[in-house]
């Protein structure tokens, strides 16, 4: 059994715990979770690669970006692994609005817009990591095992993102932007959402 990291500093920076509701919906529809968590992981390391083709003057940037990608990728193959296994078949599932309505907030220009995007890599990463932790007691000992396992890992991402951001603006401009993103972040996750994605809010019982 993985043990837990703490993660006493990613919930406190989150505004809100994940709904019950979603809990539950998640939980009885296990294939379009696994189907979407790969999709993650998968959009996960493009924004990474994104990040470090784009800012070769930022060799610490570039270095993070290079070993996050790395990882997420082993874990969409870990998650790929896991459908075969369960004979879930690879089907195109829709993006939530999540990742989208957040990245709208994002500045069109440099460097605003580049803190902007690892102050979200951190936000994304922080919900990720407490949804695996929220989904663990109720999963199956294969998936629950699994999911503790990437509790280190996506942690780790969203402290790096974080020190990322933290080294490119000053206090007043990380807090401001930080409380943009989470106000919408909290009204995404505790709102209605048509349906069930890894980063939706409450999905309307079907
Ligand atoms: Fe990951
Ligand atoms: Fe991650």
């Amino acid at each position: 059994m993985a043990t837990s990291p703490d993660l006493s500093d990613l919930m406190t920076f989150l505004p809100c715990p994940t709904p019950d509701g979603w809990i539950q919906a998640a939980l009885a529809d296990q294939a379009t979770l696994l189907i979407d968590h790969a999709n993650c992981e998968k959009k996960a390391a493009a924004t990474a690669m994104g990040l470090l083709h784009k800012h070769t003057d930022n060799p610490t940037l570039m270095n993070k970006m290079s070993r996050l990608a790395r990882e997420e990728l082993r874990h969409f193959e870990q998650v790929l692994s896991l459908m075969c296994k369960r004979g879930i078949a690879y089907e195109t599932v829709t993006a939530s609005r999540y990742a989208g309505g957040l990245h709208g907030l994002v500045r069109k220009r440099d460097p605003g817009r580049l803190i902007d995007t690892l102050l979200l890599g951190a936000l994304i990463e922080a919900r990720s990591c407490e949804r695996f932790a929220a989904l663990a007691p109720h999963l199956d000992s294969e998936l629950s095992e699994f999911y503790l396992s990437l509790l280190k890992s996506e942690a780790r991402h969203f402290k790096d993102y974080l020190a990322l951001a933290e080294s490119l603006a000053d206090r007043a401009e990380i807090a401001e932007r930080l409380g943009a993103f989470k106000v919408l972040e909290q009204q995404l996750i505790e709102g209605a959402d048509e349906e069930m994605r890894f980063h939706s809010g409450i999905p309307a019982v079907a």
